[in-house]
């Protein structure tokens, strides 16, 4: 339970508007997001989902779940991260759910980040950044990592990610170039998402304080 995060989540909802259909990411503040969502769901026209998890907990309250292939471009997409720096750049993947996150926030004309204060940081880094990886290419993605970023890249066993890959996490990284980094690891045969959203970072960052700050 945070009370940062439900209080961006809310704040979110102002940016819903009506016959959207809207774009919802994965996590523990998403989920207050769909919580709030369900509050207005007679005004959208549904949601196109990041993960399982999310789309179970959408259809829980009745909203529907469409395929992006079907809806095209979104007006809207709401979703958490792990951590934000100050030009909006972000980290995400702690729930495994980047490279779905990472289409829908492409797909997606205004990226709304709603975040607890907690997860501002001067420089990218200090949360391991996740990869998300074919399981064949683990060993090969994970030693080129080591040699050319001088991070710590470790396997998160035992999770499987939706699309039934691997995530290895990147310990002790200082990113300062998050555009340059993303562009890097991308080139990696193997690597499927990389969990820095830096070339398409968000356009609005909610922070969760007692008034919620909007940057
Ligand atoms: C999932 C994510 C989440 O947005 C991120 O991990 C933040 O999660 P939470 O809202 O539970 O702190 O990127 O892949």
């Amino acid at each position: 339970m945070s009370e940062g995060k439900r209080l961006a989540a809310e704040k979110a909802i102002e940016y819903v508007e009506d016959g959207m259909i809207v774009g919802v990411g994965t996590g523990s503040t998403v989920a207050y997001f769909i919580d709030a969502l369900a509050r207005i769901k007679h005004r959208i026209d549904g949601a196109v989902s990041s993960s399982d998890q999310s789309t179970e907990r959408l259809r829980s309250h009745g909203i529907d779940v469409l395929d992006l292939n079907a809806t095209g471009p979104l007006a809207l997409y709401v979703d958490g991260a792990d951590e934000c720096d100050p030009g909006k750049h972000l980290i995400k993947g702690g729930g495994a759910a980047l490279t779905r996150e990472k289409i829908i926030a492409e797909a997606s004309r205004q990226f709304i980040c709603i975040i607890d204060p907690a997860k501002q940081v001067p420089v990218l880094g200090t949360f391991p950044l996740p990869v998300e990886v074919i399981p064949m290419a683990r060993s090969l993605v994970a030693r080129t990592i080591l040699e050319t970023t001088g991070g710590q890249p470790v396997w998160r066993e035992g999770v499987k990610t939706d699309n039934g890959n691997w995530v290895l996490d990147i310990h002790g990284l200082s990113i300062t170039d998050p555009v340059a980094l993303e562009a890097k690891l991308n080139q990696i045969p193997g690597v499927v998402s990389v969990g820095l959203f830096a070339r398409r970072k968000a356009d609005v960052v909610i922070v969760g304080t007692p008034t919620p700050t909007v940057l």
